[in-house]
């Protein structure tokens, strides 16, 4: 498809004009014109529509279920691919010639409404064959870098583009809390902040216009026993503390869609849970996007075979706006048209799904471009991408254990044998979700398999290998083991027993032992396994998760290309019985959350440079400079990238941007080469916008702060000194938009004493185009109890044993005032410290405890509540605090 290389947000009306241009004179009516707001082509279109026109842009149907022909018949809004389910040829162009076919399909109903393509491209593009397939969420987390994961969504989202798919049913935001789930690689991490840190994925996908979806809502990671499907049996705060905090992320990142978790919260599915879908997500957090149900989801409400009436009634009146009916579409289409004309489901619930769902496919261009854009065919396991891939490999890497420094590996005069069945196996590296859903072993697509890579990383050295470890004897100078788990998805990677090596496995390893050549174990897995009883035979440990088609970055941590920066996402158990483990739980892991060991001496990487800055920017040119690297080995030379392709490598610290697009964005980031050829982790990016024919307000000055009160403030600003005349300025408090002025000043109102806040402000023309933010204004208002400021807390510790215990904190705003920040204070009467706190900024000062709200967080309104946590220790006794103040008042406490 469809939409160019965009910053999204920033960018629709800039898109809107440039297809004006391009289409002009056509619309016939309202909706079809791009020059009108989105929301007005929204309801000028569903003016137009029919019942039936609704209710199929609420149905998902799946490519092998359905023909154009029934596109057209049924007026259908969406296909997808299940896992697997590919066309024929399975190439991007085969992808594109087939979605363009259903989209024809579409476009020849009375509305040419497009429909909208989905599929699981959750590690790659993963059901084309040849796409590059990148590590499972369970490796991006042990990166700790979210700037490459956003650049593995940007590559991703090319070759999901260049087959002509619109949506990607990605990233998977649960927290795995028991390895004992069969999704567990679906996760960054078991605690809240890895995945929130890694939603940069979503930007990766959409900023390269493909819509992505944060799934699935909420606590598919929290079951009990980590069953598939099962049920969360958690608190609201405990669930809100864990599971929320990524979607709510999500959200202020803009994700397009949600889609509803299988599992139930508490003994309730999720798929009929208005409170969680409706008033959580849509109210609260303010989702704007549209929810999307899982695959039958809607069967599993009352739990018997197939949906019914009620089922569906459920369903879309908890807030569900397209339903994912594979098969059985054309019944869903006759029950969910019967319960609206009983009036058991309202037209207004089908009209804000419908909306919901329309606005999306305006944002996204569908209407303007509504088949496949092949320009990024050729992207499809570009080299390009697989190098982004293959740098998303070694950082992913975990060394565990290195005794004697036996790692990293000499390039030359060494004699290795390889064994283990996942060394040579495509299909073991890449896990399930690989060609076919549940991934299989073999040669199942493209790529670089881990002996492939150590062979290449080693040309000077004597390679061996057998799978079975026959034929190695005491003559070599390292045995390099590859094993761990065979693929699988979903629930039939539950592992209610053994979480241990299987027998091909153990056989492998002790034919190696007996040769008494040091063993270095490559563990290619899902998860952590219980390696605790053969641990002790081996000289060194890698965790190589699932890495996909690029094996060389496994050997480019072996042998010292790549000094291992991977730190573990999860708790890694002593045995399986200590299931579920995780970090803060009081119990003693085989190898702590975040542990990684790097090589020490000589095999040094660079770090990573500094931030770049561009100046001089013109409409076709600007130029960039940056920062070397402050630790690490010495650059020799810098790669620069846009988005994630290499534009050349330069020896100093600036490059000149030629050759630009007047009126258009675009991101660069640059990393660090040393002589060896070893690369650091990539800067952050800076985002050149190039003033073009399509001009935009310039930056208005820095807000200067005046006549400051405890509770209020003016900010007053100039005007831009170049760009359009702006007829507006958006006040922006952090991310929050506050308002839109017409003059060039603004009285805050409602501030917190004693706090400090953050404002910018952006210009806005007449056309809606936007300028770049003004540097922030700081205001500090004078301390002092905030007169609004009346509350409740409740305070509950949940004890581990050891002196280590959880803490969890619902505060209430009892007052009839909302506020717009907030602080928790208390002091804790024992030896207590707060060692990690979530949802709040906490800090400690000798038993004075505080917690100050996140970004997201900070507004409460009357008689709204907050619930945060923190995990803690203790010496002694642990008694409660008593008294707890928000923004100085006092509250009650229970
Ligand atoms: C999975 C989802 C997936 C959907 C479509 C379901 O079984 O739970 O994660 O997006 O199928 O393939
Ligand atoms: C589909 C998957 C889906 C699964 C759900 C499979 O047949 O291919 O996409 O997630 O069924 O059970």
């Amino acid at each position: 498809m469809r939409r160019s290389a965009i910053t999204f947000a920033a960018t629709c009306a800039l898109v809107a004009a440039t297809l004006t241009v391009a289409r002009p004179a056509l619309a016939a009516v309202p909706y079809e014109d791009p020059s009108l707001p989105v929301a007005t082509r929204v309801e000028d279109l569903l003016s137009r529509m029919t019942l039936d026109e609704k209710i199929g842009q609420m149905t998902q149907a799946e490519r092998a279920s359905i023909t154009p022909a029934e596109v057209t018949q049924y007026k259908i809004g969406s296909i997808l691919s299940g896992g697997g389910s590919a066309p024929s040829p399975n190439t991007a162009t085969g992808w594109a010639d087939m979605v363009d076919r259903f989209q024809n399909g579409a476009l020849a109903t009375p509305l040419r409404i497009p429909l909208i393509y989905g599929s699981d491209a959750v590690h790659g593009h993963n059901n084309l064959a040849g796409a590059t397939i990148f590590p499972h969420n369970i490796g991006l987390g042990a990166t700790r870098d979210p700037a490459l994961v956003q650049q593995v969504g940007a590559a991703t989202a090319e070759e999901v583009q260049g087959s002509g798919v619109d949506w990607t049913f990605s990233p998977c935001l649960c927290v795995a809390r028991n390895d004992r789930w069969g999704r567990t690689y679906e996760s960054f991490g078991e605690k809240p902040e890895l995945p929130v840190q890694m939603a940069t994925i979503i930007d990766g996908y959409q900023g390269k216009g493909v819509l992505a979806t944060a799934k699935h809502y909420v606590g598919d990671g929290g079951t009990t026993g980590g069953v598939d499907q099962g049920d969360t049996q958690l608190s609201e705060a405990e669930l809100r503390a864990v599971h929320l905090p990524p979607f709510t992320e999500a959200v202020r990142r803009n994700v397009a869609s949600v889609m509803v978790s299988y599992s139930s919260w508490n003994g309730q599915k999720l798929h009929g849970n208005d409170y969680l879908i409706t008033t959580v997500l849509k109210g609260e957090l303010g989702f704007k996007g549209f929810v999307v149900s899982d695959w039958n989801g809607i069967d599993q409400i009352e739990g018997g075979t197939g949906f019914t009436a009620s089922e569906v009634r459920r369903a879309v009146n908890a807030g569900i706006d397209m339903v994912m009916v594979p098969t059985e579409w054309k019944s869903f289409i006759t029950t969910l048209r019967a319960e609206v004309q009983a009036g058991r489901v309202t037209t207004a619930r089908i009209d804000d799904a419908n909306r919901r769902i329309l606005t999306k496919k305006f944002e996204y261009g569908l209407f303007e471009k509504p088949l496949a854009d092949r320009t990024f065919t050729p992207t499809v396991g570009s080299a390009a991408h697989r190098a982004v891939a293959r740098q998303a490999v070694r950082e992913s890497q975990v060394l565990l254990k290195n005794t004697g420094n036996v790692l990293p590996l000499a390039k030359n005069g060494g004699r290795y044998f390889v064994a283990g069945k996942s060394a040579d196996n495509i299909g073991n590296q890449s896990g399930g979700w690989t060609i076919s859903w549940q991934g299989a072993s073999g040669q199942t697509t493209t790529g670089t398999t881990i002996l492939q890579g150590i062979r290449a990383a080693a040309p000077g050295s004597t390679v061996q290998y057998n799978a079975t470890g026959a034929g190695i004897d005491g003559s070599y100078t390292a045995a390099i083991a590859v094993i761990g788990e065979t693929p699988y998805a979903e629930g039939q990677g539950d592992r209610p027993g053994s979480l241990g090596l299987d027998a091909t496995d153990l056989q492998a390893l002790n034919t190696l032992k007996a040769s008494g050549v040091p063993v270095v174990v490559v563990l290619v897995s899902g998860r952590p396994l219980d390696i605790a009883a053969q641990l002790p035979d081996w000289r060194a440990l890698l965790a190589a998760w699932l890495p996909g088609t690029e094996g060389a970055g496994v050997a480019d941590v072996l042998f010292g290309d790549h000094n291992p920066s991977g730190k573990l996402p999860v708790t890694w158990m002593q045995t399986a019985s200590q299931e579920p483990i995780n970090d803060g739980d009081g119990k003693t892991p085989l190898f702590p959350f975040g542990f990684g060991l790097t090589y020490t001496g000589t095999v040094e990487s660079p770090g990573q440079p500094g931030t770049p800055v561009a100046s001089a920017v013109t409409s076709t040119s600007a130029t960039l400079t940056w920062t070397a690297p402050a630790s690490g080995s010495t650059p020799t030379g810098y790669r620069v990238y846009r988005d994630s392709t290499l534009l050349t490598t330069v020896t100093g610290l600036s490059y000149q941007l030629t050759g630009l697009t007047p009126g258009t964005t675009t991101r660069y980031t640059v990393v660090a080469v040393d002589a060896a050829g070893r690369t650091g982790s990539a800067s952050a990016a800076v985002t050149v916008t190039t003033p073009g024919t399509v001009e935009s307000p310039g930056q208005p000055g820095t807000p200067v702060v005046s006549a400051v009160t405890s509770t209020s403030a003016t900010l007053t600003w100039t005007a831009p000194t170049s760009g359009s005349t702006p007829t507006g300025y958006r006040v922006y408090r952090d991310s929050t938009l506050l308002t839109t002025v017409t003059g060039l000043s603004y009285q805050l109102t409602g501030l917190t004493p004693g706090t400090t806040t953050r404002y910018t402000v952006v210009a806005v023309d007449a056309a809606g185009r936007t300028g770049p933010a003004s540097a922030a204004a700081t205001v500090t208002t004078p301390g002092g109890t905030d007169p609004t400021a009346t509350c409740a807390v409740t305070y509950t510790a949940s004890e581990w044993g050891g002196g280590g215990f959880g803490g969890a904190v619902t505060i209430r705003n009892t007052g009839g005032t909302p506020l717009s920040a907030w602080t928790l204070a208390f002091t804790f009467p024992g030896n207590q410290r707060v060692t990690q706190g979530w949802s709040a900024t906490w800090s400690q000062t000798g038993a004075a405890v505080t917690a100050r709200n996140e970004s997201w967080n900070g507004a409460l309104p009357a008689g709204g509540t907050v619930s945060i946590g923190f995990n803690g220790s203790y010496t002694g006794t642990n008694p409660r605090p008593t008294a707890f103040t928000v923004n100085g008042a006092t509250c009650t406490v229970s």
